[in-house]
């Protein structure tokens, strides 16, 4: 079997980030989310004068697709304008990793780099609802 082309999401990630808000660090990102149906969901990072409220193009990409009812995310991509792709934030990797366990993370630059992971790969030995099942309310 062919490997799956990312490239249309990625393109899609490289739109929302022209829509990112990001006046006080002024580092743009995009993100889109695809469903395993299909539908892609864009995010960008949204800042915030206080700073703490700002959040994260992958956040809002997934919190979106979640919103409209989506629960199966076979793909994420994420473009930041960086010299090699970025790798996500810590909170981002932990919101991966329970809102999309099974996508597909593409990682890129807007020179065309493109690095292929996993939420595993991105957040080995993390914490999730397991260990929320595992405590049996101890
Ligand atoms: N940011 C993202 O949106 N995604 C990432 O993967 C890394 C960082 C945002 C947060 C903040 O608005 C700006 O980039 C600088 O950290």
């Amino acid at each position: 079997m062919s490997q799956p082309d990312y490239e249309a999401l990625v393109r899609a990630a490289i739109a929302a980030r022209e829509r990112a808000y990001a006046p006080y660090s002024r580092f743009s990102v995009g993100a889109a989310a695809q469903s395993a149906s299909g539908a892609v969901y864009p995010g960008c990072n949204i800042e915030n004068a206080a700073y703490g409220p700002s959040i994260c193009a992958e956040r809002v990409a997934l919190g979106s697709a979640y919103a409209a009812g989506e629960r199966r995310i076979a793909a994420l991509a994420v473009v930041t304008p960086t010299d090699g792709p970025a790798s996500p934030c810590g909170i981002c990797r932990q919101v991966i990793a329970e809102l999309a366990p099974d996508a597909v993370v593409v990682l890129a630059n807007l020179r065309g780099e493109r690095r292929i992971t996993t939420p595993q790969e991105l957040l080995p030995f993390g914490f999730g609802p397991a260990q929320l099942e595992e405590s049996g309310g101890r």
